[in-house]
């Protein structure tokens, strides 16, 4: 449809028929799909169900398109359904959880997983995923970190975009291309304490210069919807926020699409007490700026009254509904009603060769080796053991992969056995996966308790470590005590693992442990007792064959931490690009009492953010700058030689961070400015150039405006985010 026949329909409209187009109903209605948030009885009618014109988390190409075939027969304007749902890192092939996407530092690669996830969601007659969430997050005990990119503005802002790119391509009507929609608007991921859906304080200093960012980027890179938070912003919950969604969102960063709520999010304004009664709710939400009510009753029931009574102007209405059909027609469905959906195709697209590949690329780079003493991995296969309960388990997606089937996963087990060298290798659990203390609850309900004579299998693996010249201890928390509502006060591993650790470790000193985890975990145990460690993360559909290669040397690690793992909970938050303080502490520097530190642990983290080692040896030489002053209209060259100093190709990641030493305003002891990938054979020496403008020099200001600020920066280039390779120059005006 061209725009003015679309501007037809909508003055064609009854009011039903509008806020219809405004609400969106669960799969559950239509006995389907997943449940994200709380079941009420919602109460709505048959007559909501009539005009409803959005679905989420319902699949499948045949039942989707019976469902749309249904609804527009009886549509009096024949309008199409929209169909969404959260397709967060991967569809059927699952990737990694996109905190380990992260560690990959490759945007392209990123894009090409949100390529694959795309067609395979849209085969099944999805239009639009949940994704990317672009929350920035500091604190790891939020158990949504794990949909996340980690702590870094910019790194965030990099992959949000990538996933927004691979999504929605440069056409949505394009086969294979659904709509990405932005989530969660703004600062979900900064809940007090790190419990899910709690308060957020934030300043608006750094919600704009940390926050807002890689929101900001997913925006610019066109994606056509955003998602609101369920948290407070200066107190107001960001589906009332007038401010957030129609001042910043909307009119400062440019953003031209829809605005949907997070499940039930409206009706949760009267327990925010923002509302005093549902019709008050609907009001605020529409005034704000909110275009479709996920799954709460609140515009349903209240928009029709509302709007008769004059209360709210129907140009509210119509600038939502306007926003609604747009997107519709930009996904061609006026046209192709059924978009991609097919049935044949769902069993070629779904878990293809092809996409298995790129799922375990992605995997493979997104391990971070942590550490290796005496090049103890890679190992040969039948030098070692296999111990642990991810030893055996094909719980390797996590906790957003609700359209996948566990059995299309290849565990480690299965990836072992399908292998001659490694096929009798022993593999056995050890322990359970999690303590009987603390059950798992799953998405909908607590899991089953795990079946294992604890101390049989105990005995077992010690007998087995005594006998092998290596053991490797796969450890690791449950995948579902990370994501939504997976917060966690303690950071620990499971304590019958941590017995596990200690029983394997005093009997063969050689331990190397493979860690699957959702978020950052306090691994000192591990790191005191393992002389290597693999961060595998939740690797997915591939995950099992991915971690083998790597274990072999068949791929040689090369991710960087996205995010600072913690020297123990009560550390958190911790992240590297912190401000100095008045008072900062370095060992030696300032002695004593009175420095900015803890009495009973240091201030560094464990591992830092941008942290991760590889089989082989990088060196890389001092930062050379093409000048030592530059301009706001001039750039300023800043190269470094890099050499693979070892005996393996290896990856590396080159970064760039800048340290603003004086503003109007207090800066970060340093920020990632960018970063860049090599790839090296033995001996092999490459420059690495990266071109400093005025733009990356920017901050927020004390008037609020983003600028840059005369004077001199120092420039950090190296393997992480503590390095200490330096140049200073200075910007003049
Ligand atoms: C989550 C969203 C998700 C939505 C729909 C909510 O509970 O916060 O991220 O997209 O459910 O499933």
């Amino acid at each position: 449809m061209n725009e003015s026949e679309l501007r037809r329909l909508l003055a064609d409209l009854s009011l039903e028929e509008k806020i219809g187009q405004m609400i969106q109903l669960p799969g559950y209605f239509q006995n389907a799909g997943n449940i994200t948030g709380p079941a009420n009885d919602m109460g709505f009618t048959q007559d909501d169900l009539r005009f409803a014109g959005s679905y989420l988390s319902i699949i499948g190409a045949e039942k989707l398109r019976q469902m749309q075939t249904e609804f527009m027969a009886q549509h009096p304007h024949h309008i199409p359904l929209l169909f969404m749902a959260d397709i967060i890192n991967g569809y059927r092939t699952v990737f990694p959880i996109p905190l380990a996407q992260a560690c990959t530092f490759d945007p392209d690669l990123i894009e090409k997983s949100a390529v694959v996830a795309a067609r395979e969601a849209a085969v099944s007659g999805l239009h639009v995923t949940f994704s990317p969430m672009a929350d920035l997050v500091r604190d790891a005990r939020w158990g949504r970190v794990m949909e996340s990119a980690g702590e870094d503005p910019f790194l965030n802002g990099q992959v949000a975009a990538a996933m927004v790119r691979g999504y929605q391509g440069h056409d949505l009507r394009e086969p294979g291309k659904i709509a990405a929609c932005l989530k969660h608007f703004a600062g979900y991921g900064a809940p007090d304490g790190g419990r899910d859906y709690n308060t957020v304080e934030l300043s608006e200093r750094t919600l704009r210069e940390d926050y807002l960012p890689a929101y900001q980027a997913a925006v610019r890179a066109g994606c056509e919807l955003v998602m609101t938070s369920f948290n407070t912003l200066n107190r107001i919950p960001s589906a009332a926020n007038e401010w957030l969604l129609r001042e910043v969102l909307r009119r400062e960063m440019g953003f031209e699409g829809m605005v949907i709520s997070d499940w039930n999010a409206l009706q949760e304004l009267l327990a925010h007490g923002i509302a005093e009664n549902p019709s008050e709710a609907a009001f605020v939400a529409l005034r704000a700026g909110v275009d479709m009510d996920m799954v709460s009753p609140i515009y349903a029931k209240n928009l029709k009254e509302l709007a008769e009574k004059g209360r709210i102007p129907m140009a509210w209405i119509d600038e939502s509904v306007w926003h609604i059909l747009r997107l519709k027609n930009r996904l061609g469905l006026f046209e192709h009603t059924f978009k991609d959906a097919d049935e044949a195709a769902e069993k070629t697209v779904h878990l293809s060769e092809a996409h298995r590949r790129m799922a375990r690329t992605c995997a493979e780079q997104s391990f971070v080796l942590l550490r290796n003493d005496e090049q103890l991995l890679p190992i040969r296969g039948d030098d070692s053991v296999f111990i642990g309960p991810y030893a055996e388990s094909p719980l390797l997606n996590g906790a957003w992969s609700i359209f996948a089937d566990d059995q299309d996963t290849v565990s480690l087990k299965a990836a072992l056995r399908s292998r001659p060298k490694t096929h009798e290798v022993p593999v056995v659990p050890g322990c359970a996966m999690a303590d009987p203390e603390h059950p798992v609850i799953g998405f909908q309900h607590p899991l089953p308790p795990e079946e294992l004579d604890t101390e049989a299998a105990l005995e077992e693996a010690v007998r087995l470590a005594k006998q092998a010249e290596k053991v490797i201890l796969c450890l690791g928390e449950h995948r579902e005590c990370s994501g939504e509502a997976a917060s966690r006060g303690d950071l620990s591993l499971p304590r019958c693992q941590l017995r596990l650790l200690d029983t394997v470790a005093a009997v063969n000193p050689n331990i190397i442990v493979v860690l699957f985890t959702g978020r950052p975990l306090d691994i000192r145990p591990v790191s005191e007792k393992a002389k290597a460690i693999l961060l595998c993360w939740l690797p997915g559909t591939e995950g099992g064959e991915a971690v083998l290669r790597t274990l072999l040397g068949e791929n040689n690690p090369g991710g960087k931490l996205s995010m600072s793992f913690p020297y123990c909970t009560g550390q958190v938050p911790v992240y590297y690009n912190h401000l100095n303080t008045g008072r900062p502490w370095n060992a030696g520097i300032l002695d004593g009492r009175f420095g900015s530190k803890y009495q009973d642990i240091p201030n560094e983290p464990l591992y830092p953010f941008g942290y991760g080692l590889s089989y082989t040896t990088f060196a890389c030489s001092p930062v050379t700058l093409s000048g030592k002053r530059m301009t706001r209209s001039t750039s300023i060259s800043a190269t470094v030689s890099v050499t693979n100093t070892g005996s393996r190709t290896g990856t590396q990641t080159v970064q760039l961070y800048i340290r603003d030493l004086s503003g109007s305003v207090a800066r970060p002891v340093r920020e990632l400015k960018g970063f860049r990938r090599v790839t090296l054979e033995p001996g092999q020496c490459t420059p690495v150039t990266f071109t400093i403008t005025e733009e990356m020099l920017r901050f927020v200001g004390l008037s609020m405006d983003t600028a840059s600020e005369c004077g001199d920066f120092d420039v950090f280039i190296g393997f992480d985010s503590r390095t200490d390779n330096r140049a200073r120059f200075t910007l003049t005006e």
